[in-house]
């Protein structure tokens, strides 16, 4: 990322998600005889171990009282397997969420720029994993997520500029521990409808009590504009009461709203590279060569 030589633009960053870091200022002079306290962000939790004891007790009294037939173990293993996978995709979002913090906060140190405006994260939802399986004519196993579904975890970048777009995507793609499985760039090969955004799949290492769980993440890297334009048109697919000529339309004026966004993107750009200096052939990251096994 190149060193920026005026002050940054001022960012409205959501800060809900990073509430609790509001207590740390990095300005706060702590002695070193001084402990600070760090509020370990603990949530209640599925023990896997006591639910598959609870599952089979329910079993068997569903067997006893209605005659319904078990639960076989194999089911409740899969139940149980499932949560705990769902535990590791979880590990990796924060891992890389982690990754991507210090790279902005190290740019805000050195050159009192911010490259990242916010950053949204999400594990994908039951029953998305489970419409998307069938969607996909996928058995419905946790194997089959594991080696099919790489957005299982997913985080979204939203950065004040295209260059700082590449740049963020380029310093994490970098980093000797991750591993990019896949670049798909919409924003200099935008979709047919104006979707225009930096999509990479990591895989990072998730280290349990077992080991170093390579697991993929799902990293959307896109300016506030993309993410302005791709909100509402997300918003209209999913309207389905609208009349097929409405839906047209607005899909048209969609598209000329990407077109004209993309043009004042490019001269805010250009006025921002003259005041902080323009960085040299930013491109996407490439994927890397022969991939490390997925947990
Ligand atoms: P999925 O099966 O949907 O995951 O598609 P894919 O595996 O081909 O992935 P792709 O990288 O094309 O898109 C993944 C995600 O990007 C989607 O789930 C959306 O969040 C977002 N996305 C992709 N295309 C569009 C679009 O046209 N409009 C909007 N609003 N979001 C999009
Ligand atoms: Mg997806």
């Amino acid at each position: 990322m190149r060193a920026p030589r005026g002050a940054s633009p001022r960012r409205r960053r959501d800060r809900a998600p990073y509430a609790r870091r509001r207590a740390f200022p990095a300005s706060r002079q702590v002695s070193p005889l001084q402990w600070s306290i760090v509020i370990l962000d603990r949530q209640t939790r599925v023990n896997t171990n006591e639910l598959r004891a609870r599952l089979s007790v329910i079993a068997d009294e569903l067997a006893q009282r209605d005659g319904a037939s078990p639960i076989e173990t194999s089911q409740v293993d899969a139940v149980t397997e499932f949560i705990d996978q769902m535990q590791v995709y979880e590990g990796a979002m924060y891992e890389i969420s982690t990754k991507l913090e210090i790279l902005d906060s190290e740019f805000q140190v050195h050159f009192s720029h911010d490259p990242i405006h916010h950053m949204e994260r999400r594990l994908k939802s039951i029953d998305s994993i489970i419409e998307k399986m069938r969607r996909k004519h996928l058995p419905l196993t946790v194997r089959s997520v594991r080696d099919n579904l790489f957005d299982v975890a997913g985080i979204r970048v939203i950065c004040n500029y295209r260059d700082d777009v590449y740049s963020v995507a380029n310093y994490l793609s970098a980093q000797s521990d991750i591993q990019v499985l896949r670049v798909k760039d919409y924003i200099l090969n935008p979709k047919q409808n104006g979707y225009r955004s930096l999509h990479v799949i990591y895989a990072v290492p998730v280290f349990l009590s077992s080991g170093a769980h390579y697991t993929p993440v799902e990293v959307q890297f896109r300016t506030i504009a993309m993410d302005y334009w791709a909100s509402l048109e997300h918003a209209l697919r999913y309207k389905t009461d609208l009349p097929d000529a409405k839906l047209s339309e607005h899909s048209q004026t969609l598209l000329d709203c990407a077109r004209s966004l993309q043009n004042v993107e490019t001269q805010m750009q250009t006025i921002h590279r003259d005041i902080n200096g323009a960085p040299q052939g930013l491109q996407a990251p490439v994927t890397d060569g022969s991939p490390r096994h997925l947990s």
